[in-house]
């Protein structure tokens, strides 16, 4: 289809009086009437025409010139000049195209676009990964899987929060509260010794100040307070790559905030050099501004009391790893509460005459809401990422249970990729914008707009193809792009589905550039519809055996785009449902 985007642009600028460019192109509100459409009004107003006579003259002009060859037609509507690929031409053309040497379907030649940093999930040491934390981990990791698809080399970086006054908290919370601590502690223990440390610290403030002052100490290097430390960083660590491990996400190096210790003192120094850091009531900040120009709020860089704090760490870590990447582009995955934050760290490296602070993004997202319920650690009301999949599970066993003819055997073995694969897509299918409401009935449904409804119909493509491979004796597929069986794939639902198919790639450049995996997950839903409808209407093993092929090669390739495209979102392929 971006083929025939080509072919549609340069079909117009064939024509003399015409300079249209890719954005002057569109598609009709329904796929009967074409693939792509160019509207005629720009060009009615500059040669003063009516659009809709305009239409008429340019697409007999088109038509008469030959341009197109027979494979595309062309004709006016109203005020559009519609292109579209004829029926029995589409599936050849469409698989032709998605046959490229040692590359799936929709892939690009990895490597070839250079290092993109994603910095995503990123939780907080010494609390159990939340559920706010799904968010930037869902779409972090479809940013940079889809990316790596589409030939960056992405490099994911989980930037655990491992720094920071919470230590000294934490700290002074083990020395006073932590009598009762287990041997070897675990996440639950340390949480709940942070929560009872905001209980206290409610009725005695001076806790707040020993909390800052231990982390003071900590950063001078204070060996018992870094004893204490080391063990919560690891506490958690094992924790964190326990539930990655059950969600199937990787990270190419976990550098926490501690990661760049090393490089915050030559910041410092840089910044003294540069004659930016100015004092302000005993801090040293530096002025900055948003990408407009507009001031914002100046970003500290060392706290009264001679700490760094969180921009610090940011603009170190901003400067290793352009050192060690290059990178083409880094992207910050947060939620949008931290848009001020990254707003100031990009200008303080812009402010250090760096011109690649330009390649650095803020992927910020909305919240993350359950149930009317608001969430904080620190009261203790918190909701984890393993609560909300268990949730899902359940729920999933439930409906699983109660369908005729329930296999306990399937439901114990795909329960939990239905479920994960649910709770991810449904927080990728919303626009990260946007917040996400989570209902769990809303989320499992096997008929919605979800995960389940999607895994599904792959399961569905998997069981027509086992069946079919059972009773042909000549198993017929891969079959080549130019077999004239694929002439016979007509009928309308196919088309519409060998179309769809087609926009693949270019669905996932959208995603990249954009910076929204929902691209990806309409994307899905739609081709799911679409070979839903196709498969309601028509049989696949029929006797017909060019048919048969043809069919069967459609329901092929309808499986490993759903495969890829799952794949890249982090849903889980499950076997059977
Ligand atoms: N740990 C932070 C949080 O939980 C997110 C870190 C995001 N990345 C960064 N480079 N600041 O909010």
């Amino acid at each position: 289809m971006e083929a025939l985007l080509e072919i549609a642009e340069n079909a117009v600028n064939s024509i003399e009086g015409f300079k249209a460019t890719r954005s002057d192109f569109g598609f009709p509100p329904n796929p009967e009437l074409g693939d792509i459409a160019f509207p005629c009004f720009r060009f009615a107003k500059e040669l003063r025409k009516a659009p809709q006579v305009l239409a008429n003259e340019l697409a007999s002009e088109i038509e008469k010139s030959g341009v197109l060859g027979s494979d595309i037609a062309v004709s006016a509507e109203g005020p559009y000049v519609n292109f579209t690929l004829k029926p029995e031409v589409a599936a050849a053309t469409v698989f032709a195209s998605s046959i490229r040497e040692g590359l799936k379907w929709g892939q690009e030649t990895p490597n070839s676009k250079g290092n993109w940093v994603l910095d995503y999930s990123s939780p907080n040491v010494a609390k159990p990964i939340l559920v706010s934390t799904l968010r930037s981990t869902a779409i972090g990791g479809a940013m940079a899987r889809v990316g790596r698809f589409r030939g960056y080399n992405t490099i994911g970086i989980n930037h655990i929060g491992d720094w920071g006054t919470q230590y000294g908290k934490l700290a002074v919370a083990i020395e006073k509260f932590g009598g009762d601590l287990p041997e070897n502690p675990g996440i639950k223990d340390l949480t709940d010794l942070y929560v009872k440390f905001h209980q206290e610290a409610e009725k005695d403030s001076s806790l707040e100040d020993q909390g800052r002052a231990a982390f003071v100490k900590l950063e001078q290097g204070d060996e018992k307070i870094l004893e204490l430390w080391r063990k919560a960083r690891d506490i958690s660590l094992s924790e964190f790559k326990r539930v990655y491990k059950r969600m199937n996400v990787e990270f190419e190096h976990y550098w926490g905030e501690s990661h760049y210790l090393d490089e915050v003192p030559k910041v410092i120094a840089e910044l003294k050099e540069k004659n930016l850091l100015e004092e302000s009531e005993g801090a040293q900040v530096v002025r900055v501004t948003d990408d407009k120009g507009k001031e914002i709020p100046p970003a500290i860089m060392i706290k009264a009391d001679g700490s760094t704090i969180y921009a610090t760490r940011d603009v170190a870590a901003c400067l290793y790893r352009y050192r060690e990447f290059e990178f083409v582009r880094l992207t910050w995955v947060t939620g949008q509460e931290q848009k001020l934050h990254f707003q100031q760290v990009k200008d303080v490296v812009r402010k250090m005459a760096y011109p690649w602070a330009e390649k650095m993004e803020h992927l910020a997202f909305g919240l993350y809401r359950f149930k009317g319920l608001k969430m904080s650690t620190r009261k203790g009301n918190y909701v984890t990422l393993e609560e909300v999949i268990e949730l899902a599970k359940e729920k999933v066993i439930e409906i699983m249970k109660s369908r005729e003819g329930a296999d306990l055997s399937i439901i114990d073995k795909n329960a939990e990729a239905i479920a994960i694969g649910a709770v991810v897509f449904y927080d990728l299918s919303v626009d990260p914008s946007k917040n996400v409401e989570f209902d769990v009935d809303k989320v499992v449904s096997f008929q919605g707009e979800t995960g389940p409804y999607i895994q599904y119909s792959y399961t569905r493509c998997l069981s027509i193809l086992r069946k079919a491979k059972e009773q042909l004796t000549d198993w017929p597929l891969p079959v080549q792009a130019n077999d004239p069986c694929l002439k016979k794939l007509t009928e309308d639902a196919e088309v519409q589905l060998v179309k769809h198919l087609s926009w693949f790639s270019h669905q996932l450049d959208r995603v990249v550039e954009q910076n929204k995996p929902s691209i990806l997950a309409t994307y899905l839903l739609d081709l799911t519809k679409k070979f839903n409808a196709f498969y309601k209407d028509h049989k696949v093993i029929v006797d017909d055996p060019d048919l048969r092929t043809a069919r069967l090669a459609l329901v092929e390739q309808t499986r490993e785009i759903l495969e890829s495209g799952l794949s890249l979102l982090g849903v889980p392929l499950p076997e059977r449902m």
